[in-house]
């Protein structure tokens, strides 16, 4: 049922506005598949940075809203510099007002704007022209635990990180220890402190949060989070890509979908699925020994390396002898269709960076982990995956390719990696019933569409 706004015309829309990186892009898109099909109109809001293309859904409205990031920084990657340039930027101008003011203006009535909790600068000219605001975090419940616990851990210490103590257990945040705390390798900790403290209080001026999780899989973290916040709502609707019948439709890199022809000719969970997302890179030599760990450990891959996940090449540094020796196989492509992917009969595990969607893209589909993480959340999805829920394993310290090779050998073949494997079997289970029609996740949405009514 749509929501009737102050001025008594029915909503019958809702505006969404992702942050414009992949990894927060697919949930919100996600998010808004499942919003249209239950009957809401989509206006798309993006910036022109990491623009998403308009054809790949055809049923919604794209805006473009001017978003200022400074050639020098779009350019440098580095994402916390970017989320803090486009604030300044969009608070400096009245750029986001004016299309937004249009936006409201032509169209159906819209029940509220859906932002990332990265976007304050938006939600700002959302409340001066009474738009109500909700907040979608694209990461774990753990991760928005550790975002509003972050002024307790710089008074106790435990940040900025000691080289010493990063092995020593959070105790207000079990089972994380310093170093899975959120950017805690990172070396601009002022400006990370003054990210996560504008995501919190975006989410706290809002109308409502929703987190791409389910309940049975972070309960202790979502009572945590329904404890310190008094927002309205407090939602765990995810894994949203399972509930969009989209999952893979936003991909601002072409999917290279001869993998999957590829894997219908390899044995039923035979093959290691190695991804490192849409941001983590590495070094020419990292680049080689992972190569010959894959190639030595004897399993059949497929294996994306970006264009870009090279630092200073463009990605092709594989050697001739690297694809004769691996002939066969082996596939290596750019970008893949991740989600068909990890669906396929032929995966049989996953080599990530433990990026969150990847992460829950993989418990959705009952696979082990060998976790590879690098910044952000990313050191603890690994944390939950190893202590947690025990369905995977870290490869800590230098990448050399003998370590990789037994890694690897342990995932598909060991022991260690059977009891992965099995667990994360259970908690596919738990995926596939909360997406029933009576699951929690199901019953969140529900639970949302009549929120947004009331709005
Ligand atoms: C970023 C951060 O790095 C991550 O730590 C945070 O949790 C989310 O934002 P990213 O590094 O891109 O995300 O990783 P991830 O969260 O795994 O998102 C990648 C998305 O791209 C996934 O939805 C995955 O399905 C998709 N993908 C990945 C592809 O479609 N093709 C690929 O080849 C690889």
């Amino acid at each position: 049922m749509a929501s009737v706004n102050g001025d008594g015309r029915r909503a019958r829309r809702v505006l969404v506005f992702p942050l414009p990186f992949q990894g927060h892009i697919n949930p919100m898109m996600q998010l808004a598949d499942v919003l249209h099909s239950r009957g809401l109109g989509v206006t798309v809001l993006h910036t022109r940075f990491n623009a998403l293309d308009p054809a790949l859904h055809p049923e919604y409205a794209f805006v473009a809203v001017p978003d200022g990031i400074p050639a020098d920084v779009a350019a440098s990657g580095s994402i916390i510099s970017i989320i803090l340039a486009m604030n300044a930027a969009m608070e400096a101008s009245g750029a986001v007002h004016d299309v937004l003011a249009s936006v409201l203006a032509d169209g159906p009535a819209a029940a509220c704007l859906f932002i990332d909790a990265n976007l304050l600068a938006v939600q700002k000219v959302a409340a001066a022209l009474g738009l109500p605001t909700m907040v979608l975090r694209t990461g774990s419940a753990a991760c928005f635990s550790c975002f509003l616990a972050y002024p307790m851990l710089h008074q106790k210490g435990y940040l900025p990180p000691k080289e010493s103590q990063l092995y020593t257990p959070v105790d207000e945040l079990p089972p994380l220890r310093v170093r899975d705390l959120f950017f805690s390798s990172s070396n601009n900790h002022e400006m990370v402190r003054q990210v996560l403290a504008r995501a919190t209080e975006t989410v706290r001026n809002s109308h409502g949060l929703v987190i791409n999780t389910f309940e049975a899989l972070e309960t202790a973290e979502l009572d945590m989070i329904r404890r310190e916040l008094e927002v309205a709502v407090v939602l765990a609707a995810g894994p949203l890509h399972k509930l969009s019948t989209r999952g893979n439709g936003s991909s601002l890199l072409q999917q290279d979908r001869t993998c999957i022809e590829w894997l219908d000719t390899q044995a039923a969970g035979s093959v290691l699925y190695v991804s490192f997302g849409s941001l983590a890179s590495m070094d020419p030599g990292e680049l080689s020994e992972v190569a010959w760990g894959l190639a030595n450990s004897g399993q059949p891959f497929l294996w994306v390396v970006r264009p870009d996940l090279v630092r200073g090449s463009d990605g092709s540094g594989l050697s001739e002898g690297f694809h004769r020796a691996v002939e066969g196989r082996a596939k290596v492509i750019p970008w893949a269709p991740q989600q068909e992917v990890l669906a396929h009969s032929a995966v049989g595990g996953f080599w990530t960076h433990n990026g969150w969607n990847s992460t829950l893209e993989s418990i959705s589909e009952g696979h082990p982990m060998i976790c590879r993480p690098q910044f952000a959340d990313q050191m603890m999805n690994t944390r939950y995956v190893e202590a947690a829920w025990g369905v995977g394993f870290e490869l800590e310290g230098k990448l050399e390719r003998k370590k990789i090779e037994e890694a690897i050998r342990n995932l598909m073949k060991g022991s260690q990696g059977e009891l992965a494997r099995e667990r994360a079997r259970e908690l596919k289970k738990k995926v596939i019933s909360c997406l029933e029609s009576d699951g929690s996740s199901s019953l969140a949405i529900d639970k949302l569409i009549e929120h947004m009514s009331s709005l």
